[in-house]
């Protein structure tokens, strides 16, 4: 039995009063008036990254923000997959994510040839990619789902077609719950959000009575039954506004908290725990760095660099995901 002997990590009502910008912030917002670029970061960047960026939020509400940029430069804080859906979006534009090697591993658990192959002996499926995955599996893929926005996009999949999920089987199996609708679940899963469990829960819980819990879909199942709501990164701000709890549990990478906070100043939120620590990081999304994000403004690389005819090809669902979610 894991010891769990670590104390919960709270962030305390900020009351709308921020740090000073530091020297390498200002710099950062020098940077990017000169060379007339948009910021995009994703909720779960560092907070010196969100505090610089033009747009911070979920995958569907920055797939939006990439879409009509009218900016010469998108400067992409996320991981991968986040980046070559903005160019997929915006090709025009150059879109540089600060390091290339913020990955996910989600998105590594369905490579494109093994999709390719499991179409090829189930032929006929219509396939729902969560966003979280490669260009090469959206090219394979018949509409892009978020976690904002999956349950809208499955129910509008006609009731005669059987639908495979890919890659997250917890969102998937969160959707099929939801929609009543069953589904294939691709085998896939994200290595952070598993890591949140119902023994460390119930002890933050019992910390903090009466605290309701709001949780990602990319959570198990049994942790997901735990919460009190279950929503993408983006409607947890929506749900904190509203709750009338003034303590709130948040069940997902710690960069949300800073959102949370700033968004929502006179609340308290609490980090949702795993067995090992009080709160739980994402090492992809944490890879970006102010230091990185002010060195590619003034280089204006790493780029995200995609064949006419892969952009091409995965434009196609993607854009159903954005018409259907209007
Ligand atoms: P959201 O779209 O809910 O922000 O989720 C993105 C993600 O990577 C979750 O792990
Ligand atoms: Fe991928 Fe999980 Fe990181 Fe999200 S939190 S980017 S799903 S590894």
């Amino acid at each position: 039995m894991p010891a769990l002997n670590y104390e919960p990590v709270v962030f305390l009502p900020q009351h709308g009063v921020l740090p000073p910008l530091s020297a390498i912030q200002q710099e950062i917002l020098a940077l990017k008036r000169e060379r007339n670029a948009v910021i995009l970061a994703h909720n779960y960047q560092v907070e010196e990254i969100q505090r610089v960026a033009d747009y911070v939020g979920d995958s569907l509400g920055l797939s939006y923000q990439a879409a009509q940029s009218q900016a010469d430069v998108i400067v992409f804080c996320g991981v991968h997959f986040m980046a070559e859906t903005a160019k997929i979006l915006n090709p025009s534009k150059p879109v540089i994510l600060p390091d290339l090697e913020a990955g996910c591993s989600l998105s590594d658990s369905c490579p494109a040839e093994q999709l390719a192959a499991y179409k090829a002996a189930n032929p006929g499926l219509y396939v729902v990619a969560y966003i979280n995955c490669s260009a090469a599996v959206k090219e394979l893929s018949d509409v892009i789902c978020t976690s904002g926005n999956a349950v809208k996009i499955v129910e509008r999949i006609p009731a005669d077609r059987e639908i495979l999920f890919v890659p997250d089987q917890n969102l998937g199996a969160w959707v099929m719950k939801k929609t009543g609708r069953k589904m294939r679940l691709w085998a896939g899963s994200c290595y952070a959000h598993v890591l949140f469990t119902v023994q460390a829960l119930e002890k933050v819980k019992l910390q903090f009575p009466g605290a309701p819990v709001v949780a990602h879909p990319e959570c198990v199942e049994a942790v997901r039954d735990l919460a009190d709501e279950v929503c993408s990164t983006e409607l947890m701000v929506k749900y904190a506004k509203q709750s009338p709890a003034d303590r709130i549990i948040v069940v997902t990478e710690s960069g949300m908290l800073h959102r949370l906070r700033r968004e929502v100043p006179d609340k308290t939120f609490i980090a949702g725990p795993t067995d090992t620590c009080a709160c739980n990081d994402c090492k992809y999304m944490k890879l970006n760095t102010v230091e990185k994000l002010r060195d590619a403004l003034k280089t204006l690389s790493p780029q995200i660099h995609l064949s006419a005819e892969t952009i091409a090809r995965a434009h196609a669902p993607i854009q159903r995901m954005l018409d259907w979610s209007k």
